[in-house]
């Protein structure tokens, strides 16, 4: 079976995406029947092109495109990214584009078009699923297609499918975990004696850390990825600006760090609790004591600890993440909609 795919956002992850979609293709062939091309692709500036014919993963590499010319056999698309769900004929739109940890705009209506124009969605955008999770889940269940967003929590590292394929009847009735990479690393640098300036030059070096820091070190990130988690999993209701910040942010890092009793390590916890009918989630700093797992997270590693009603405590860690990582949840998401009917999660 060949199934198109249409991308909105070609960038990091779509050009970790065609390697890897060259390196399987013989593996996705022979263990699916699945053959994947592109119909269609389109970037902010770099304009886009429709292929309804379809273009394998291995000539979109050739092309160069989006910094060389458009696929052999395409026609060039210009046009904003509504213009181009209508034009385009696929059956899964990837929504790769830039996060708006905000608002998840334009994401949103991106998705809510496709889902609209009765298309299945794979997006490793966290904003949509943050800010509009119940909606755009409602929407594809109208329209009898899936979305899938394993890459948006962790990369690629399996947790939504993990919970929907392995965890048969399990309540999640909680969650820790260290979710910002950047926090980690830089608590570990300044634990290995840096300065946190010094440990921030080096995660912008590594092209981990925004120029503005505030959005990872004051807990915004983590606290858009606990929104993900809690509502998904544990069918909470939450935006990101429900999650309680308590003493985060690089004053409260220098504060805490000076006064971290010996044999504790700090990190940046997020704690999600149920409470009756509410779900409450919250991100601060804690000195953890060696007996934790958390605190043997190193570099840019991330771990998500579920606490279960069959299983007590699944640990999930994850090693250094990236585009690669995140373009094999999205193949992991393609694959999954390919071989079976859509299905909720949670
Ligand atoms: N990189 C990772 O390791 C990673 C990990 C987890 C999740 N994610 C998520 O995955 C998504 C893609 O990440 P990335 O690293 O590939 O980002 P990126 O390199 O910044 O690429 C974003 C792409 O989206 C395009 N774009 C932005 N706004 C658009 C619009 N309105 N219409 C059409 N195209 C638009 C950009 O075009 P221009 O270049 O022309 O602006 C670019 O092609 C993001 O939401 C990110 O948060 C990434």
């Amino acid at each position: 079976m060949i199934v198109r795919l249409a991308s909105i956002g070609f960038g990091n992850v779509g050009h970790a995406l065609l390697p890897m979609l060259v390196e399987k293709a013989d593996e996705l062939q022979r263990r699916y029947q699945l053959t994947f091309a592109f119909s269609g692709a389109l970037t902010r500036t770099a304009g886009g092109w429709i292929a309804p014919a379809g273009v394998s993963a291995t000539q979109l590499l050739a092309s160069g495109w989006p910094t060389g010319d458009i696929p052999a056999g395409a026609e060039p698309f210009s046009g904003d990214a509504q213009a181009f769900i209508a034009a385009c004929p696929a059956d899964i739109v990837l929504e790769l584009t830039t996060l708006q940890p905000e608002s998840g705009h334009p994401a949103i209506e991106h998705i809510r078009a496709a889902l609209q124009a009765g298309r299945h969605v794979v997006t490793a955008n966290k904003g949509p699923i943050a800010h509009a999770y119940p909606e755009l889940l409602a929407l594809a269940a109208r329209q009898g297609v899936a979305l899938r967003f394993e890459s948006a929590v962790m990369d690629g590292t399996p947790i939504f499918n993990l919970a929907e394929s392995s965890l048969p009847v399990t309540t999640i009735c909680g969650f820790r975990g260290l979710l910002n990479s950047t926090s980690n690393f830089v608590l570990g640098r300044m634990a290995a004696g840096e300065t946190l300036e010094l440990a921030l030059q080096a995660a912008r070096h590594l092209g981990i850390a925004e120029a503005v820091p505030t959005y990872d070190l004051e807990g915004w990130d983590a606290a858009v990825k606990a929104t993900i988690v809690a509502n998904v999993l544990m069918e909470a209701n939450l935006r990101p600006a429900d999650v309680r910040r308590i003493g985060l942010g690089s004053e409260a890092m220098r504060r805490e760090h000076l006064a971290l009793p010996p044999g504790r390590t700090l990190k940046q916890v997020v704690d999600c609790v149920r409470d009756g009918d509410t779900v409450r989630v919250e991100v601060r700093l804690e000195a953890l004591p060696s007996s934790d797992v958390l605190a043997h997270l190193a570099g840019m590693e991330a771990a998500l600890m579920l606490h279960t009603d069959t299983m007590q405590d699944l640990v999930i860690i994850e090693g250094e993440g990236g585009p690669g990582q995140t373009a094999f949840g999205v193949i992991a998401d393609i694959v999954t909609i390919s071989t079976r009917p859509p299905l909720s999660i949670g």
